[in-house]
């Protein structure tokens, strides 16, 4: 398979067909780049601190994004020299970094500030599903909150649509495995990071206070909108 061509059904498989920010690499390859934050760092005070937010999109989600780049070109040159056993190799650091990069890509759209609708129930079609799967939005709320703070080590807690079944489900998933993983019919409406750096410098070591606070700021529009788009 072409190196172009393979990088492309990589980037399907991970949900990537709408990423905005690939570019082309002086050696051929497609790279991708940090995307933008659609608002400041300090927009999402006090739920989130500014500091955290910086640290998070600039070191945490770029060297995600440097580390999937380095991973793909030494994929690109471990099909060149016909190496099966070193593209494999390469799987885990692909997955790793590839789903970091992927998982930090929704969460950024997942939030809003309180100002531009941060926090705001959801309604219409996707407030509908969440009364009919979970009795009501509180306790979805209940059951992401508890099974994020569950999460043993560092991952993330979804909401999700499930394609196949045509209804809303709450998964979790491992350090920076993308939801895709749990299965190939589930498509990401909220994710919520629970990795230590997503919260240690302002909430310390507990998640459960990170957990309650963070819902002030969650973006249930984008939440919305994606459910409206891929629900049948
Ligand atoms: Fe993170």
């Amino acid at each position: 398979m072409a190196l172009r061509a393979l990088v492309a059904s990589k980037a399907l498989r991970l949900g990537l067909q709408s990423e905005p920010r690939i570019r082309a690499h002086s050696r051929g390859l497609q790279t991708f780049s940090l995307p933008d934050l659609p608002y400041d760092y300090g927009a999402l005070e006090p739920a989130i601190s500014g500091e955290i937010m910086q640290i998070h999109h600039q070191k945490h989600h770029q060297a995600y994004v440097t580390n999937y780049n380095k991973a793909l070109e030494q994929l690109h040159d471990a099909i060149g020299k016909g190496d099966a056993a070193a593209a494999v190799k390469l799987q885990s650091a692909i997955k790793f970094n590839g789903g970091g990069h992927v998982n930090h890509s929704i969460f950024w759209k997942n939030l809003t500030p309180v100002s531009q609708g941060g926090g705001e129930h959801p309604h219409g079609k996707l407030g509908w599903a969440i009364d009919t799967n979970f009795g009501t939005f509180e306790a979805l709320v209940q059951k992401i909150s508890a099974e994020g703070a569950a999460l043993q080590g560092s991952g993330w807690v979804w909401l999700a649509l499930d394609k196949e079944f045509n209804k809303l489900v709450v998964e979790t998933t491992a350090n920076q495995d993308p939801l895709v993983t749990k299965g190939a019919s589930l498509v990401p409406l909220l994710g919520i990071d629970v990795w230590e750096h997503a919260y240690y410098l302002q909430y310390k070591n507990v998640r459960p206070d990170y957990l309650k606070n963070i819902w002030k700021v969650i973006n249930w529009k984008y939440a919305s909108e994606v459910y409206e788009k891929e629900s049948p």
